[in-house]
């Protein structure tokens, strides 16, 4: 399985959702391929937010190598899964898109925990750290699912 996690500065939600999906798939055992990236162009090249690092850390996740990258047509191709963190994310990766058979592999990354109810990762940027916190948490929960889902 590869697995993409794409929001919008790929400094704060995708970069924590790839650290702890790693994280999982390893203590599993499993043989997936997991990355990040945004659909904007803002930070590219950036080491995660200092507040996504900090919380990742107290938990046991390393993501201090990650470097933000932006999403790139070829991603559709390399790629069996695309987790878009929220709806403006997704019609970002849409607006990208030229076929609706690329389409097909963008989900919503809460649709595997809520199917169906177009949920979105609030974006921490603005936030605090207990808005990091809180994302952390809902990541959690939905790389188990997604790890249930599809081993
Ligand atoms: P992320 O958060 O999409 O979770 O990485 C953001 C980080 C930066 C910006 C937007 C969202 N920005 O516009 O700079």
């Amino acid at each position: 399985m590869k697995v993409l996690m794409v929001c919008l500065g790929n400094i704060c939600r995708s970069p924590m959702a790839e650290g702890i999906l790693k994280h999982k798939v390893k203590e599993q055992g499993l043989d997936w391929l997991v990355e990040s990236c945004g659909t904007n162009g803002y930070h590219i090249g950036d080491s995660a937010d200092s507040r996504a690092i900090s919380v990742c850390t107290e938990m046991g996740i390393n993501i201090k190598s990650h470097r933000a990258r932006r999403f790139k047509k070829s991603d559709f191709e390399s790629f069996d899964i695309i987790y878009a963190l929220a709806s403006d994310v997704y019609e970002d990766i849409q607006y990208v898109s030229n076929s609706p058979e690329q389409m097909k592999k963008v989900k919503l990354i809460l649709d595997e925990l809520h199917p169906g109810r177009g949920r979105s990762v609030n974006d921490p940027y603005y936030g605090g750290r207990n808005d990091f916190v809180d994302v952390y948490h809902q990541l959690i929960q939905v790389c188990d699912a997604i790890i249930t889902n599809y081993r």
